[in-house]
């Protein structure tokens, strides 16, 4: 039995970093039932949309500020020609999604309608390019079409394809897990691929390139040690042609997305911490290369995986999303900003009605899942300076993490351990953001908060918290999991105890003094 006290220290005088409003990036594929109809319907749809753009999603995600979309894959990336999807969209080719189902793509939802659905929620563009089957021409002529000023026949193009002005994208990865589905390829060719892809990706018209390497799974450490190693001593020095490394960490699953037990909860959790040792690992062999850190690290995808909800296609990877799930959010979340000195940019895994889905959508219907909730609760920390927040909590879980997860995610063992509270907190303009996890399925816990290096007075609490570890939210039941009505409580002095309802989440915010 779990002592119900339990403890954590928010050290506010210990600065971490400026948490990078990067780390509540999305990822938006052609997969499933993501991009159709989850972003694009048409113009003549039924389902009401600007200019193609389904109208329900756009103001469900406005509020969120997604600060970066990355799109159009995901392994689909290696398959996609950028010049498919521009133009007449009646005359632009149909082709196949080889990596998910063998689905019919109809290339209508290309470069020109990805940055309308960008301006439309204000995200910023992250665009993938093809190392897989592309060539450095096909990579350098993207760039140049999105984002030179001047006059070139491709610049021209894009203006009679609607855009007079360029996208300036900023964002560009040479390919996506180029160790699999991108290639397969061994580090040391795709450091010299995307050596060479880089070479033709310019800076035009004062946007420069961000390029973004293919990074590891979960703790492939041979993968980061040997692309750090052939940037940095491979006869010269490009370590200057990367910006970012990108690594992928799915947590799986354990049970179903909405079936499973107290143990599989734990499960889930205590491998969703396990990315603590994925972040610590890689950044410190990108530090032996590279201790100035000029090149940042990205969780480009991450998520929960669940089996397939039965009656959807296999290759569409829809699942469901409950209180399990936005907890998994809630404590990568927190682990990222208590890395916010090692971590750029996070992507979850993926936007609309794929793996760890923000948004569900059905014919003319829109729900929000438990997810896109922690996303909301934890505004407050994007931009804030990020403090040091230890958590005395017992260790409760090593997730029972088979042996088999752990050799096809590379993930070590002694990685998996889950506290009982886990948290992270952050401050701007003098005001104090702490986000805790009560990751215990069913015990409610007591959190005693000492401060040090500033004082509390009134504080707000607001939870997400439903009696039933499996609440989820329905096309026929929307809001059966909302966020709570904020509370007021008053802190005297420099300890607080607050309560942490079973298998919820928790943000307090309040003026330092
Ligand atoms: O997110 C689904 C897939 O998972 C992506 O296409 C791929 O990059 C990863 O394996």
């Amino acid at each position: 039995m779990l002592n119900s006290t339990q403890k954590v220290d928010v050290i506010v005088n210990e600065k971490i970093g400026t948490i990078s409003p990067y780390l509540h990036g999305q990822f938006a594929e052609h997969l499933g039932e993501l991009i159709y109809p989850g972003i694009w319907v048409g113009e003549d749809s039924k389902i009401p949309n600007l200019g193609g753009i389904r109208k329900d999603i756009v103001a469900a995600l406005q509020p969120l500020h997604l600060p970066v979309t990355r799109w159009p894959g995901g392994c689909f990336a290696d398959g996609y020609h950028w010049r498919n999807g521009i133009g007449e969209r009646a005359r632009r080719p149909l082709r196949i999604n080889y990596y998910w189902g063998m689905a019919p793509e109809p290339n209508t939802f290309g470069t020109h309608e990805f940055m309308a659905f960008c301006r439309a929620i204000g995200t910023e563009p992250y665009f993938t390019g093809n190392a897989g089957s592309g060539s450095p021409q096909e990579i350098g002529d993207w760039v140049e079409y999105c984002n030179f000023v001047g006059d070139s026949s491709l610049s021209q193009e894009r203006r009679e394809n609607g855009s007079a002005e360029p996208f300036d994208v900023k964002f560009w990865a040479v390919g996506n897990e180029n160790w699999g589905c991108g290639g397969r390829m061994d580090p040391e060719s795709y450091a010299a691929t995307y050596t060479r892809m880089r070479t033709s990706m310019f800076d035009y018209s004062g946007t420069a390139v961000h390029g973004i390497a293919c990074g590891a799974s979960g703790n492939d450490w041979v993968w980061t040690r040997k692309v750090m190693d052939y940037f940095k001593n491979k006869h010269w020095n490009h370590l200057g042609t990367v910006q970012s490394l990108a690594a992928h960490f799915y947590c799986g699953t354990a049970g179903t997305a909405t079936e499973y037990t107290s143990a599989q909860w734990l499960e889930l959790l205590a491998r969703s911490a396990a990315i603590e040792g994925i972040i610590t690992g890689h950044r410190a062999i990108m530090d032996e290369f590279d201790p100035q850190r000029n090149v940042n690290l990205i969780v480009d995808e991450w998520g929960t995986w669940h089996p397939v909800e039965s009656g959807k296609p296999g290759s569409g990877l829809y699942q469901q999303n409950t209180m399990r799930d936005a907890c998994v959010a809630a404590l990568t979340l927190d682990i990222f900003n208590n890395h916010a000195d090692k971590i750029y940019m996070a992507n979850i895994a993926q936007l609309i009605n794929v793996l760890q889905a923000l948004l569900l959508v059905q014919e003319d219907r829109c729900i929000k899942t438990p997810t896109y909730l922690i996303y909301d609760l934890y505004q407050p920390h994007k931009d804030a300076q990020a403090v040091r927040l230890v958590s005395h909590a017992d260790v409760i879980s090593d997730g029972g993490a088979s042996a088999e997860f752990c050799r096809d995610q590379f993930i070590d063992r002694s990685l998996v351990a889950l506290q009982a509270a886990q948290g992270s907190a952050s401050v701007k303009n003098g005001v104090l953001c702490i986000t805790v996890v009560n990751t215990h399925p069913e015990q409610a816990l007591d959190l005693e908060i000492a401060l040090t290096g500033g004082m509390l007075g009134d504080v707000e609490i607001v939870r997400l918290v439903n009696n039933d570890i499996h609440a989820h939210n329905t096309f026929a039941n929307p809001d059966a999991v909302t966020l709570s009505e904020p509370q007021t409580s008053h802190v005297d002095g420099s300890t607080m105890h607050v309560q942490l309802p079973a298998a919820s989440v928790t943000r307090i915010i309040g003026k330092l003094s």
